[in-house]
This record gives structure tokens, C-alpha cells and sequence, in this order.
């Protein structure tokens, strides 16, 4: 079989090079006066990954110059009292961002969330006036995790045009809005899912392959097309290790781009937030 140079992603550079030129414009709005911009993350409950998940939002912010807040909720908190604390934060005057972080209990509706944040500060991209704006193709926030994968393939000049991208996975946060960008950027896009036939002999297809279904090293070497680019969002843990949806080690070789586990789509979707909450501020500001 053909062998490919495989170039791993370090999705701690990019995020970091993203980062420099947010925290640079940060410094020069606030050294004339203006306030920082602030993002302000709401969990429920206590799940270990998800406080982990929020501390590294903080540390972003900080890394900027934004100011933030961590609002932490009782897991067994009622929907009327969630939503009543989403309105106190819609109505903040110096809160530009705001995130409610998922999964949630399953007594909480996360589309009924997602509805009563002030399309404005949705930096998550999920209200369905900013699901709506991507369908369309007009202004809005855009999902931070698609936003990352598509700086990813920028920065690594995979075109998109004409190429086969497919994307495994249609969660509102990840694939149904990156299978929008792509196709925005005139690639053909398939969308599979769990009911999806011969899963192996579609992936074997794309130059592009979005893995986001949450199944720790599922896409195998034989499930994918030398050269292809490879965009693993899976974050599985096994026996403490970090995982991915793909297979890492056996695509060496095989993929000409691929994101590892840690330190690749991670970082871009947390940069990504902060690129969304800074343009909250901003129209916020009306700048
Ligand atoms: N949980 C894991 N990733 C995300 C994300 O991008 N946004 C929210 N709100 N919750 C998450």
C-alpha cells in the first residue's frame, strides 16, 4: 500500500498563535478605556469532566485578558430556576458570552436552554436564530468545535472544495453544524449516523473524515483513504488514557493530516470560544 507522510495537527499552536492575536486586540480596546469582554460559563451539577472542561475555559480567558465567571448550579435545580438564572444573565450588562455547559442532567432540556440565551451572547452557537443564521449562510455564531476543525484545514491547505468530506456523527454541536461549514465551502458532504449501512466502505470515500460520535477508536485503518485529512473530536477515556474516535497509532502512515487525542481539536474549540466572545462584545459594544 501507498505510504503517506502523516502530519500530526498541534492544536496547541494554532490555538496559541489564535490566541496572541485575540489577547493583542483585547489589550488595545481595554488601553483606551474599555471594559474587558467577559464570557460566563454555567455548569449544573459536578461531573468531573465538565468541571476539568470549565477550569481550562477560565484559564483561556485569563490567557486573553477577559474577564470570566463560573455561575455552578445544583444538579437537581428545576428548568423554571436554570432558565430564570439564564434571563438575570441576559440581562447583565457586562456579561458578552454565555455558555451552559453540556451534557446537562436529563431533566433539563438542552434546546429549552439553548432558546433562552440572548442569540447575542450564544458563543455556543446553538440557538436555533444562530443554527438558523448557519443554514442560511448569514451572520451569526457559529458552533466553536466546527469552527476549529475548519481552522485546522485552513491552516493546513487541505481544500475543501470539490473534496468528499465525511462526517460521522449529526449532534447539534458538532456534526450537523460542521457538515454545514463544509458544504458552505462547496465540499460534498455525507452525514453518518448510528443507522448508517456499510459504515467502512463510506468513510473509505473521504478526503475529509470528521469523526464525532463519542466511541473510542472506532474509524480503523482500513476504514480510511490514504491522504486523506482526519479530524478526531472524540474524547473517550479508557483505562485513564484519553482516546479518540479513531484508531491514532494505525493511521500513521495512512492519513496525510491527523489531529491526536490531546492537543488537537481541544484547544482550537476553546480559542474558538474566545473568538466568538469576542465578537459578542463587539456587537455588543457596537464596534
Ligand atoms: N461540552 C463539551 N463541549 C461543549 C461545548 O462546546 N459547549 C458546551 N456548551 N458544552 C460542551
Amino acid at each position: 500500500m501507498q505510504k503517506i507522510e502523516t502530519t500530526i495537527v498541534d492544536g496547541k499552536a494554532l490555538a496559541q498563535d489564535i490566541r496572541q492575536r485575540i489577547a493583542g486586540e483585547v489589550a488595545n480596546l481595554t488601553c483606551t478605556g474599555r471594559r474587558k469582554p467577559k464570557l460566563v460559563v454555567v455548569l449544573v451539577g459536578s461531573n468531573p469532566a465538565s468541571l476539568s472542561y470549565i477550569k481550562g475555559k477560565q484559564r483561556a480567558c485569563m490567557s486573553v485578558g477577559f474577564d470570566s465567571e463560573e455561575i455552578l448550579l445544583p444538579e437537581n435545580i428545576s428548568q423554571e430556576k436554570l432558565l430564570a438564572e439564564i434571563v438575570r444573565l441576559n440581562q447583565d450588562a457586562c456579561s458578552d458570552g454565555i455558555l451552559v455547559q453540556l451534557p446537562l442532567p436529563t431533566h433539563l432540556c438542552p434546546n429549552r436552554v439553548a432558546q433562552a440565551i440572548d442569540p447575542v451572547k450564544d458563543v455556543d452557537g446553538l440557538h436555533p436564530q444562530n443554527a438558523g443564521a448557519l443554514l442560511l449562510g448569514i451572520p451569526g455564531h457559529r458552533a466553536c468545535t466546527p469552527l476549529g476543525i475548519l481552522e485546522i484545514l485552513d491552516r493546513h491547505h487541505v481544500p475543501m472544495e470539490g473534496a468528499h468530506a465525511v462526517v460521522l456523527g449529526r449532534s447539534n454541536i458538532v456534526g450537523k453544524p460542521v457538515a454545514q461549514l463544509l458544504l458552505e465551502r462547496n465540499a460534498t458532504v455525507t452525514i453518518c449516523h448510528s443507522r448508517t449501512k456499510n459504515l467502512p466502505a463510506v468513510t473509505r470515500e473521504a478526503d475529509i473524515l470528521v469523526a464525532a460520535v463519542g466511541r473510542a477508536r472506532m474509524v480503523k485503518a482500513d476504514w480510511v483513504k490514504p491522504g486523506a485529512a482526519v479530524i478526531d473530536v472524540g474524547v473517550n477515556v479508557i483505562d485513564d488514557k484519553l482516546v479518540g474516535d479513531v484508531d491514532f497509532e494505525a493511521l500513521h502512515g495512512i492519513a496525510k493530516i491527523l489531529t491526536p487525542p490531546k492537543g488537537g481539536v481541544g484547544p482550537m474549540t476553546i480559542t474558538m470560544l474566545l473568538h466568538n466572545t469576542l465578537n459578542a462584545y463587539k456587537i455588543r459594544e457596537g464596534l
